[in-house]
């Protein structure tokens, strides 16, 4: 299929271009262009949605528009869908996307006129113009510029934007929603508002004219007392909390550099650091069917952290899934796959995790549901389900034959990198039934599918796999949720040996399964057939300028629906999650700018998701069952808040 669709694609490129040109807006390697995921909600250029709902983003401070989308990714804001966008970029990206919206100037909307009394007005222009002195209210043009219309580098504008915004804001720093970096001075300021108070300022910014320079002012004006009591995170330099030092060889003598290499294998900062919080101070939920499950602080820190734990201690916890006192640790942890982790690696990844900064981070208590929140329990499940692998020393004698390379990649997809715990099926309890043949992830509707099926990734050649694993992305596929982030966060970081040794022992899995891949039944193809032209018509409408009329999307920008393997699996789940949410590629070395897909959850109904899928699963030669209208809709009811 590959190559014929590549050939295929070459013609077109050749000889069709100049027509397609015609036809649709131009494509340009630009970051207005990457931006698009997010301009369908921010309006054109980032003007604001004409409801006002969407935040302007034009021409407001780069600092403070990059710490905004550092906010949303690491807790501090609340908004889902732009949460999900972000959790596959990395910081070098969002502070490109703040610069790319920063720099564009556009003209405000006119003011609106507001219904409030002249006297409320009047009370709210002194209290952003003076302050309160008596409650220690500082004016807000002392931050926020004489003019109001920001100050760099990180101090948003005040003014063309609408009061219905502002209210939220301010609301959301008084109800504990919205956060800023610490200290959170709009927090302290925001909660020495009333209510009417906080409505009337809202209203009268509202309310006035921009002047004709609406740029951020350079610097603030001369403090007064109160603005002095008063410190603003925004203004302190970032401290880079969540970077982990990154070394790319294995190859390398010391043990906490190859830790360190080791340890974005194994993605342990990838559950052992909470939205926000300090990188490997724990307290991220593992979701599982039987509860919430919280990672542990693995910092140095004596108290709360593995500080007074010996190397035997930890390769405990690794291999037998015990911890220090004795108590047996739930397999939320993938021990069940560290097992085969040597003790030379043990060694290197507790040295590793000894050269981080204390943080005493305490534990969160796991959320478990009786009896599964018994020690007795847990322990009957590790009699059934767990064994200690027998195979301990150099960490490379798993896998079948002798061949070294095998040997590697079998050690790196079964341990170390733990995939099977995704992509492995299980039973009623839990337990990792061996085989490869795919699983939904537990707290989402994603299916992580078949690794060992010969007509599915395992039937890539090495080369498609490696470059999937190393950049997130090959001719045929593209690693989206949960898999971008495992690119993002681990795989993208495999030397080119380990990557390879990776594809390789992938490929030999599928020749040992059968495969699993449905084939259509005449119904479902029937039913493909209910509704295609309105399907055909959405398509058109919402998804040809970037996926091509024909499905056949841009080399190394939007992937091709036709002949695409996501399209056509079996369970239409990741279909359904791309179209509703959206996303980006995950940002990698290889990769960094991203493309981006909007989402569509606001704009489409549950009937046109499902025609719109439907057409995409039958068209251009794609074989998947048809998505009815119920399955949207339950994913509607399971994914949004
Ligand atoms: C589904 C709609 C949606 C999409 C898509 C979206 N956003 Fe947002 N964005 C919002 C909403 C709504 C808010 C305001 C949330 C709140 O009230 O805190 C917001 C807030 C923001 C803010 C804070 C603005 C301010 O002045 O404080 C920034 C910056 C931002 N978005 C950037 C982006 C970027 C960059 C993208 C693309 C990667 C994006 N957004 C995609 C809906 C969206
Ligand atoms: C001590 C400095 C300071 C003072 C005084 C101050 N602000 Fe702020 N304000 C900030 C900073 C810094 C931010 C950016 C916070 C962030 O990074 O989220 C901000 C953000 C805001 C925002 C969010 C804007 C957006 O686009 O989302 C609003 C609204 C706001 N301030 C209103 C006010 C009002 C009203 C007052 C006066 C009553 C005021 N501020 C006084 C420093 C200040
Ligand atoms: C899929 C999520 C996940 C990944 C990946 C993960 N861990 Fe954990 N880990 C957990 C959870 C959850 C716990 C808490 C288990 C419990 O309390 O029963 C834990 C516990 C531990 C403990 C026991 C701590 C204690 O106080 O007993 C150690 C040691 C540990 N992890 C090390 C690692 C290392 C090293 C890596 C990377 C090679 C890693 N983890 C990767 C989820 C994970
Ligand atoms: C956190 C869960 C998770 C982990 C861990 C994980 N995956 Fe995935 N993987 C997924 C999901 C979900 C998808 C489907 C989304 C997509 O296609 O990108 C996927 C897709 C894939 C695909 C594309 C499959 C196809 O048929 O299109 C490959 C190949 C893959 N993963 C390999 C791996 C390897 C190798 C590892 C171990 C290093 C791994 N995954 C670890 C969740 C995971
Ligand atoms: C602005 C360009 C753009 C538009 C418009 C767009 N997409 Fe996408 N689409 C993308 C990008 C970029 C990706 C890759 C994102 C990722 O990896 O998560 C993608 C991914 C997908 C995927 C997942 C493919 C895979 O290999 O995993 C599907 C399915 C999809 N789009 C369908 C649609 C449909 C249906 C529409 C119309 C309703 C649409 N897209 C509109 C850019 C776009």
């Amino acid at each position: 299929m590959g190559h014929c669709l590549r050939f295929f694609y070459l013609l077109w490129l050749g000889l069709v271009i100049p027509l397609y040109a015609l036809a649709a807006p131009a494509f340009e390697d630009s970051m207005a262009q990457r931006a698009l995921a997010c301009t369908a909600c921010h309006g054109a250029q980032g003007r604001a949605g004409p409801d006002g709902y969407y935040p302007r983003l034009a021409g407001k401070p780069a600092g403070y528009l990059y710490r905004q989308l550092r906010n949303f990714r690491e807790g501090r804001r609340h908004y889902a869908p732009m949460t999900s966008l972000l959790d596959t970029l990395d910081d070098a990206y969002l502070q490109e996307l703040a610069s790319y919206f920063s720099a564009l100037s556009l003209p405000y909307p006119a003011p609106r006129p507001s219904a409030s009394s002249a006297q409320e007005l009047e009370q709210a222009r002194r209290l952003v113009q003076q302050g309160d002195a008596a409650r220690g209210l500082p004016a807000c043009t002392q931050c926020h510029g004489l003019l109001l219309t920001g100050v760099n580098p990180a101090t948003p504008g005040l003014l063309g934007l609408p009061a219905d915004y502002l209210n939220a804001q301010l609301g959301g720093w008084q109800t504990g929603q919205r956060h800023a970096d610490a200290p959170d001075c709009m927090a302290h300021i925001a909660r020495l508002l009333s209510a009417n108070e906080t409505s009337a300022i809202a209203r009268w910014l509202s309310a006035q004219a921009l002047p004709p320079n609406t740029q951020a002012a350079a610097r603030r004006p001369t403090a007064t007392a109160a603005t002095l009591a008063l410190q603003c995170g925004s203004d302190l330099p970032l401290t880079a909390a969540g970077a982990v030092p990154f070394v790319a060889s294995t190859t390398l003598s010391d043990p906490a550099t190859r830790g360190a290499y080791l340890a974005r294998m194994g993605n342990c900062a990838g559950c052992h650091s909470a939205r926000g919080g300090m990188a490997y101070a724990g307290g991220r939920a593992v979701d599982t069917p039987f509860g919430s499950i919280f990672s542990s602080n693995l910092t140095p820190d004596p108290l709360h952290g593995i500080g007074l734990w010996s190397a035997d201690d930890f390769w405990q916890a690794l291999h037998q899934g015990i911890s220090k006192d004795g108590h047996a640790l739930y397999p939320a942890f993938p021990y069940t796959s560290y097992t085969r982790i040597g003790r030379a690696d043990s060694d290197a990844l507790f040295a590793f995790l000894k050269t981080l900064p204390a943080a005493s981070v305490a534990p969160t208590a796991h959320r478990l549901r009786w009896p599964y929140n018994t020690q007795l329990a847990l322990k009957t499940w590790r009699t059934l389900f767990f064994t200690p692998s027998a195979t301990q020393s150099t960490g490379a004698t798993a896998g079948p034959a002798a061949d070294p390379v095998l040997q590697r990649g079998a050690y790196l997809v079964q341990g170390l990198g733990h995939c099977m715990e995704c992509h492995g099926s299980r039973n009623a309890l839990g337990a990792l039934s061996g085989d490869a043949s795919g699983a939904l992830l537990p707290g989402s509707l994603w299916w992580a599918p078949s690794l060992s099926d010969p007509g599915g990734a395992a039937g890539w050649s090495e080369a498609e796999l490696a470059a999937f694993l190393q950049t997130g992305r090959n001719d045929r596929a593209q690693a989206s949720g949960p898999m971008a982030e495992v690119v993002l966060h681990s795989t993208q970081y495999l030397s080119d040996a380990d990557a390879l040794a990776m594809a390789r022992y992938l490929r030999a899995m599928a020749q040992r399964a059968p495969s699993t891949l449905a084939t259509p039944s005449p119904s479902a193809a029937a039913g493909a057939s209910r509704k295609p032209q309105q399907g055909a018509r959405l398509y058109e409408k919402h998804c040809a300028d970037c996926h091509g009329a024909q499905g056949q999307g841009r080399a190394g920008v939007y992937p091709a629906l036709a002949g695409n393997h996501a399209v056509n699996q079996l369970l239409p789940n990741n279909l359904i999650h791309s179209l509703m949410e959206g996303g980006f590629g995950a940002a990698t070395h290889a990769n960094p700018r991203p493309y981006g897909m909007p989402p569509f959850m606001l704009q489409l109904s549950d009937a046109d998701m499902a025609a719109l899928l439907s057409f995409i699963r039958s068209a251009w030669g794609n074989q998947g069952a048809t998505v009815s209208e119920f399955d949207i809709n339950k994913f509607r009811r399971t994914q949004l808040p």
